[in-house]
């Protein structure tokens, strides 16, 4: 085990009517809020109604941006720092999902940078200060409202990109809010948190065995736990379950003490900037082809995610045929959950493979891949 520093101040809001007390949670040390959002989904809810009245009963003035898109556009992250620097804004309020959330951290970051934003993204500059943020979550997935990421598109050029950011000062979560969701963006959600442990449970680092125990516990909330939404989306606790694993997987937690690999993110990410697709959607796809290409790397380790986490027998054959059965069952789940398993299926051209790869460049810590090694993933995937 690695030795770590591990600190987390942001305050978590979780259950039922929690986003009531929003205004109370910015007021009155924050004046002036940027409320932004995405493309309606809050309005039609009724969610946006309740956030606005609990931001006026508690005196907080506000300006607002909505539209932010599924994998978030830095022309509208310009467009917030701006309008920011103009009404002098204290607080940026992210009511959404991961895309909302990092869009606001990314306004956020930048009002207070003179230079481009785009910097920060680029490894030109580091992130050391933001205009304090937080956020209501609406959908389980991404855990930007807890996490230190933010990933934006420069739509001007198609690539993705993500910057270690700062974090939020709140993140409220309501499980009742996800009730709405779309069941293809539940799934996809699902997958992303399986793949935000499975990034940091997939791990160079000897002797981690506590955080190898979280990782499995998490996992296994989200494998029981997303049948029964796509069931019953209005199912409180498995969704109380999920929305509470899903802050738990990308918040650090998961990875104190061990490097996590983040190849398979990077690898989604870059097909992302191609192709509008939900992120978890993405990952169903890769992740089964990374895990086939890298196995043999550490089959033990392999060999413990297949018995621990899909309930693999020893007697089941020989390590190698657990560990495929293993991935195989990974594949079936989210087959399961309605989500593609195939680059076709997303949209995503053969003749892409080259341009995306050479975007991701050397990566993964886990195992270290090269461009071409990212380029026999992504064949592995097609289809
Ligand atoms: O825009 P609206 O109308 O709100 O609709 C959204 C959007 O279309 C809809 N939605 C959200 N909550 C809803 C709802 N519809 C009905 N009822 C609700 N309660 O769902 C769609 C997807 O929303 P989005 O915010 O894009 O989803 P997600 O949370 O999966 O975020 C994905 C983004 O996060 C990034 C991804 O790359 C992607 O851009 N990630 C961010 C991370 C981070 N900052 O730590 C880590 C992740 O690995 C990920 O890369
Ligand atoms: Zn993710």
């Amino acid at each position: 085990m690695d030795n770590f520093i591990y600190q987390n101040q942001t305050k978590i809001v979780f259950g039922k009517d929690t986003e009531n007390m929003v205004g109370s949670l910015i007021a009155p040390t924050y004046k002036k809020v940027l409320l932004h959002y995405g493309g309606g989904s809050i309005k039609k809810s009724g969610l946006y109604d309740r956030v606005i009245a609990s931001l006026e009963k508690s005196g907080v003035d506000y300006i607002e941006l909505s539209g932010v898109a599924p994998n978030p556009r830095l022309s509208l992250v310009n467009e917030g720092i701006a309008l920011c620097r103009e009404n002098d804004v204290d607080f940026i309020l992210a009511v959404g999902g991961g895309s909302v959330i990092d869009s606001a951290k990314a306004i956020a970051i930048g009002v207070l940078y003179d230079g481009d934003v785009w910097d920060f993204f680029i490894g030109k500059k580091k992130a050391e200060d933001s205009l304090p943020f937080g956020s209501i979550v609406t959908i389980p997935a991404a855990g930007s409202e807890n996490s230190v990421s933010c990933v934006v598109t420069n739509d001007d050029i198609n690539i993705k990109k993500g910057m270690v950011s700062t974090r939020a000062e709140f993140a409220i979560l309501n499980p009742e809010l996800t009730y709405t969701l779309p069941p293809y963006q539940s799934a996809a959600g699902a997958i992303d948190i399986l793949a935000h442990v499975m990034e940091r449970y997939f791990t160079p680092t000897p002797d981690v065995g506590f955080t190898d125990r979280l990782c499995e516990a998490t996992m296994k909330t989200i494998i029981d736990n997303a049948p029964i939404i796509m069931e019953n989306p209005e199912d409180y606790n498995a969704r109380a379950q999920i929305m509470w694993a899903s802050t738990i997987a990308h918040n650090g937690l998961l990875n104190t003490g061990r490097l996590g690999d983040w190849a398979s993110h990077h690898i989604q990410h870059a097909m992302g900037g191609m192709v509008d697709m939900a992120h978890g959607a993405g990952l169903a796809v890769v992740f089964p082809a990374w895990m086939q290409y890298v196995y043999k790397h550490d089959i033990a380790r392999f060999k413990q995610f297949a018995m621990r986490v899909w309930d693999m027998d020893a007697a089941f054959g020989s390590d190698e045929d657990i560990v495929l059965e293993g991935i195989r069952r990974y594949k079936a789940f989210a087959q399961s959950l309605g989500l593609p398993t195939t680059l076709k299926e997303l949209g995503i051209s053969e003749e892409w493979i080259p341009k995306m790869a050479k975007i991701c460049g050397r990566d993964g810590k886990f195992v270290v891949l090269e461009v071409s090694d990212i380029i026999e993933i992504y064949k592995l995937a097609l289809v």
